[in-house]
C-alpha cells in the first residue's frame, strides 16, 4: 500500500485545516426528512442551511470525510467499482474564498500532497447556459496553475452542473471535475481512460421551481471520492484490493475456500457480500441507526441485506458469514474514523444475525418457488410453439407470483427482479403493485373488523396506550434532543414499552420533565385530528414517522393539537383529555445507544 485509508483520512483533513478550515465531523448516514432524501447522499446535504446563508457555528471554511449512502447502482455492485456505501472528502466555503483560492488548493492537493503529475490531470468546466454563464475564469485559473490548455474542457449542464436531483430550495451551481489517468499511464485519452477523482463545486445559485436565482453568498462546495481516491492513488483499479476490503475479502476466502482472485462467480459474490454488509453495519450502527423493515429506508436495508444472505448461499458459506465480515470493518477498519460501531457491536451483529435467520430458511423453499414459476413460464413457452412454432415467448414473471414471493418468502421484488434477469425474464411490476394494494385493502379492512359481529383488533386501553406514546415521542425530543426517534414500541393492555435512541441513560430531572410535559398534554385536552395526504405533503408539514414511500402514495397522519405530528397507522383516542395520568416506570438501556421507556397510564 502506498497509502493507507486512515492516512488519506488524515492528509485531506490536515491539508485543509492548513488553509484555515475548521473539521467539523460527519453527521448521521439517515437523511432527516428535509429535502425528501431517504439517506445522505452528499457530504453538502446537512450543510444545506449554511449554504443558503445561515451562520455556521463552526465558522465559514469547514471540512470533513461525510460516509454516504447511494442504492441507484445496487445492481451494478459486483463489478470493481460500485459501492452503496462510500465517503466524501469535502471542505466549504460559505460566502468566503471563491475560485481564485479553491482552484490552488485543489491543485496544490493533488500535485504535492498526493504527487500526481500535472501533465496528466484534466478537467472539466461548465460551457454555460441561461442560468450561468461559461467558466472562462476557473478555466484561466486552472491554466495559470500549470494545467495544460488542451486538458481544460468545457462541458454542458448534464456533465458540469451540481445539484440535488429532485429537490427545491437547495444549493447549485456549476462544477469543475478533475480527473485522471486509470490506463494507458504514457499515453492517456481524454476522456477514455480518466477517471474522475473529484470536484469543486462553485455554488451561488438556488433551485427554484421553475429554475435558479443566485444566493447572496458565493460558496465553494468541494467533494472528492475517499474510496476512489484511495483506489487510484495505490495504483488499483479493483476497489475490492484497498485496505477497507482486503480484510473482508480475505475473511470470505478463508470462510469459502474460494480464492478471490481465480473464481469470477465467486469473486463477485464476494464483493457484493462485502459491500452490501459494510453498509448494514453502517446504517444499523449509525447515531440514528435504522433496522430492515418493509417501509422506507428500513426497506431499503432489507433490500441490501437480503441480497447479501441470497450470495452468501450463492458462494457456499452460511449467512454467518455475514456477522464475520461485519466483524471487520466494525474493528479493523473503521474502528478510529467510526468508534461508535465498536460500541453498538453487540447490537449490529444481533440484528444481522436475526435478519438473516429471518430470511435464510424462507430464502430457500422461495428459490423453489421462483423456479416452479420460472418452470411454468417454460411450460406454457413449450406448449404455445407447438401449435405455432413462431408463437412469441412469454418472459414475464407474473406480479401475482411476484407478490406471493414478497409476502410469502421475504423477496424483496428487486430481489425476485433480479433473479428473472438472470434466466432473461422480466418482473410484471404494474402487477406486483396491483397486488400489493389489493392486499393492502384487505389488511385494512382487516384490521378495522367486522363491526356488526363486534370485533374489535384493538382494545381501548391499547388505544390510550398508542396515542401515549405520540405524546411521549413528542416530549423525548422536547426535552431531551430534537434527534431523538423512536425505535420501536410494544403495547398491552396493562403498559407501554417504548425505544428511541439516545446516547446516555436519562437523568431524574429529565424523567420528570417529559413526564409532566406529557401530563399537560393529556391536561389540555388535545383533539387527535386524523388526516390522510400525499407523503409529501406529510413531510411538508412536519409528519415524522417512518413511512413508506414505496408503495403507498397516501399516507395516514395523526397531529394532536400543534404538539405531535407523526405518520401512523393509528388507532388512536380522539383527545387526550381521557388518557388519564402518564407515568413513566423504568428507563433502561435496550442495546447500545437505544434507550427503553416502560410507562403506565393510571
Ligand atoms: N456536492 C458535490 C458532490 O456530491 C461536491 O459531488
Amino acid at each position: 500500500m502506498k497509502i493507507s485509508s486512515k492516512e488519506l483520512r488524515q492528509k485531506w483533513l490536515a491539508f485543509y485545516k492548513s488553509k484555515g478550515h475548521t473539521d467539523i465531523g460527519a453527521v448521521s448516514l439517515i437523511g432527516d426528512g428535509s429535502t425528501g432524501v431517504m439517506f445522505n447522499v452528499a457530504g453538502m446535504q446537512p450543510l444545506m442551511p449554511y449554504l443558503l446563508g445561515k451562520p455556521h457555528p463552526a465558522g465559514r471554511r469547514l471540512c470533513n470525510v461525510q460516509g454516504c449512502v447511494r442504492t441507484v447502482d445496487i445492481d451494478s455492485v459486483g463489478d470493481a467499482s460500485h459501492f452503496t456505501f462510500f465517503e466524501m472528502m469535502g471542505n466549504w466555503s460559505l460566502g468566503d474564498y471563491f475560485k481564485k483560492e479553491k482552484t490552488a488548493w485543489t491543485f496544490e492537493l493533488l500535485t504535492e500532497v498526493f504527487g500526481l503529475d500535472r501533465d496528466k490531470l484534466c478537467t472539466t468546466v461548465f460551457e454555460g447556459n441561461a442560468s450561468a454563464p461559461r467558466d472562462e475564469e476557473t478555466a484561466s485559473l486552472v491554466i495559470a496553475l500549470g494545467i495544460k490548455p488542451e486538458h481544460v474542457f468545457y462541458l454542458p449542464k448534464k456533465d458540469n452542473w451540481w445539484e440535488l436531483e429532485g429537490t427545491v430550495g437547495t444549493p447549485c451551481g456549476p462544477d469543475n471535475e478533475w480527473f485522471y489517468p486509470i490506463r494507458n499511464a504514457d499515453h492517456p485519452v481524454f476522456p477514455d481512460d480518466y477517471v474522475e477523482i473529484g470536484n469543486d463545486v462553485y455554488m451561488q445559485y438556488r433551485k427554484t421551481e421553475t429554475g435558479y436565482e443566485p444566493l447572496a453568498s458565493k460558496n465553494v462546495d468541494t467533494g472528492f471520492g475517499f474510496d476512489r481516491m484511495l483506489l487510484f492513488l495505490n495504483g488499483l483499479t479493483d476497489g475490492y484490493k484497498t485496505d477497507l476490503f482486503s480484510g473482508a475479502i480475505a475473511r470470505l476466502e478463508q470462510l469459502s475456500g474460494k480464492s478471490y482472485d481465480g473464481d469470477e462467480t465467486a469473486r463477485r459474490a464476494m464483493r457484493i457480500i462485502a459491500d452490501h454488509t459494510r453498509t448494514a453495519v453502517m446504517l444499523i450502527g449509525d447515531r440514528d441507526g435504522i433496522l430492515p423493515s418493509n417501509v422506507g429506508a428500513g426497506y431499503i436495508l432489507r433490500r441490501i441485506m437480503r441480497r447479501a444472505i441470497r450470495y452468501c448461499r450463492q458462494l457456499g458459506v452460511s449467512a454467518d458469514a455475514m456477522s464475520e465480515v461485519a466483524r471487520v470493518f466494525i474493528h479493523e477498519v473503521y474502528s478510529e474514523a467510526y468508534p461508535l460501531l465498536a460500541e453498538k457491536e453487540d447490537y449490529i451483529l444481533g440484528e444481522i444475525e436475526k435478519e438473516a435467520e429471518r430470511f435464510d430458511a424462507m430464502l430457500v423453499t422461495g428459490m423453489k418457488e421462483f423456479e416452479k414459476c420460472v418452470q411454468g413460464i417454460a411450460r406454457k413457452n413449450e406448449f404455445m410453439k407447438k401449435s405455432n412454432p413462431d408463437y412469441p415467448d412469454e418472459t414475464v414473471v407474473g406480479g401475482k407470483q411476484a407478490f406471493r414471493l414478497f409476502d410469502t418468502f421475504g423477496f424483496p421484488l428487486e430481489l425476485t427482479e433480479e433473479l428473472a434477469a438472470e434466466r432473461g425474464l422480466s418482473v410484471d411490476r404494474e402487477g406486483f403493485d396491483a397486488a400489493f394494494k389489493e392486499h393492502r385493502e384487505k389488511s385494512r379492512v382487516l384490521a378495522k373488523g367486522d363491526a356488526k359481529g363486534g370485533l374489535e383488533s384493538h382494545s381501548e386501553q391499547a388505544t390510550k396506550y398508542h396515542t401515549a406514546t405520540h405524546l411521549l415521542n413528542a416530549a423525548l425530543k422536547t426535552v431531551l434532543s430534537p434527534d431523538c426517534n423512536q425505535k420501536g414500541s410494544n403495547i398491552t393492555d396493562e403498559r407501554m414499552r417504548f425505544d428511541f435512541n439516545f446516547p446516555r441513560p436519562m437523568t431524574e430531572a429529565e424523567i420528570k420533565a417529559v413526564e409532566d410535559l406529557v401530563n399537560a398534554k393529556i391536561a389540555e385536552d388535545l383533539p387527535v385530528v386524523y388526516r390522510e395526504m400525499s407523503l409529501e405533503e406529510a413531510r411538508a408539514e412536519g409528519f415524522v414517522g417512518v413511512f413508506d414511500s414505496k408503495y403507498g402514495e397516501v399516507v395516514k397522519t395523526y397531529a394532536i393539537g400543534t404538539f405531535s405530528k407523526e405518520m401512523c397507522g393509528g388507532p388512536h383516542v380522539e383527545h387526550t383529555g381521557v388518557l388519564g395520568h402518564f407515568r413513566i416506570v423504568k428507563e433502561q438501556s435496550s442495546s447500545a445507544g437505544i434507550r427503553r421507556i416502560k410507562a403506565v397510564l393510571e
